[in-house]
């Protein structure tokens, strides 16, 4: 049986709750084409995923709230930084899964911000209760902690890893590069296939994905990190790629090299500058479509500096890959007008 049938397989006896909005759409982008001299661009619009105003994290959170409600949770926690994206979708699918939600968010001195913003803003509304930490990722203190604290008030707890990067995430984002190969399966193959990467598992993910697909020599996938420098990075994808296929049963499969570029992580995490408020300006005005300050921006300004170094040719087809994080651009408002 091919592997990508293998893994379709596979993947129907795994646990699944509905939340996404599939498939995303795929769009050319005529005009940041011309703009910016070709190659021919392309967005996949995981941006539309959908969890109060969608993401990547749409996709793992199918498979990661399953395996909460098979556990009996009644609470899942996760954690991140004030404007995580991700806490912001996991507090979403857990109003929608009926649960309760944790979080764990970051914050300078641990203290909560003056005013609630942007994804914070939306965490408050969609109902989660927030612990404030000064620790950084992957926040595993904290997250004991409140563990500790929901089990001693009688509930039952699950836990959504950092940024939702396990297997399950993986086999989440296997599934979407498939998702991709057969909506342009009439057109030739992209050349490239560009997005954020951080926590690791949504380019684990893709990488596998080509891989099953059979486009591993074709596409490249290409994650621009946002954060880690490529030495952390990369072997910790390449552990996520090989969890993944072992819990699609695909352990013996020749796993391709991870593909990180860390030419672009600017003033570290989060910190807005002239690139990504280029490649949100260039974006917006040329295609009416949003990018955040602190992943997407960030990757597409990495993917347009790319291309003006001439790394792609004028005949080639690249797809930009949109993970989401527009709620992000009205907390940083003041470093955008
Ligand atoms: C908008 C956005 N893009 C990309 C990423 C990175 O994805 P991953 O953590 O799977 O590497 C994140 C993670 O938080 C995100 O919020």
């Amino acid at each position: 049986m091919p592997a990508s049938e293998a893994f379709r397989a596979a993947l129907n006896y795994l646990p699944r709750v509905a939340l996404a909005h599939l498939p995303t759409p795929v769009e050319p982008l005529p005009n940041l084409t011309k703009a910016i001299g070709g190659p021919a661009l392309y967005i996949k619009r995981d941006d539309l995923t959908g969890l109060a105003t969608g993401g990547n994290k749409t996709r793992k959170l199918e498979y990661l709230m399953a395996q909460a409600l098979n556990e009996g949770a009644d609470t899942v926690l996760t954690a991140g930084s004030t404007q995580s994206n991700h806490a912001r979708q996991t507090a979403a699918a857990a109003a929608r899964c009926g649960l309760a939600c944790h979080l764990v968010l970051y914050a300078p001195g641990g203290v909560a911000p003056a005013v609630f913003n942007g994804n914070l803003l939306l965490d408050h509304l969609l109902g989660a209760t927030i612990h404030w930490t000064e620790e950084r990722a992957p926040y595993a203190a904290g997250l004991a902690r409140v563990e500790a604290e929901v089990r001693a008030a009688g509930g039952v707890p699950y836990t959504v890893p950092y940024g939702g990067s396990n297997a399950y995430g993986v086999v989440a984002y296997a599934a979407a590069f498939l998702e991709l190969a057969e909506q342009m399966a009439a057109e030739p193959p992209f050349d490239a296939v560009v997005f954020a990467t951080s926590s690791g598992a949504t380019q684990a993910g893709l990488a596998l994905g080509a891989q099953l697909a059979g486009l591993e020599r074709t596409t490249a996938i290409y994650g621009i990190s946002v954060d880690q420098p490529r030495d952390v990075l990369a072997p910790r994808i390449s552990a996520l790629m090989r969890d993944g296929a072992a819990l699609v049963s695909l352990d013996a499969l020749d796993l391709p090299p991870v593909l990180v570029d860390d030419r672009y992580r600017g003033g570290g995490y989060g910190v807005l500058g002239e690139p990504e408020r280029e490649a949100i300006r260039l974006l917006a005005r040329h295609e009416g479509i949003l990018v955040d300050p602190v992943y997407t921006g960030r990757a597409l300004a990495g993917l347009i500096d790319r291309i003006r170094r001439g790394e792609f040719g004028r005949d080639q087809r690249v797809l930009f890959w949109h993970t989401g994080g527009a709620a992000a651009l009205f907390a940083y408002a003041d470093g955008l007008v």
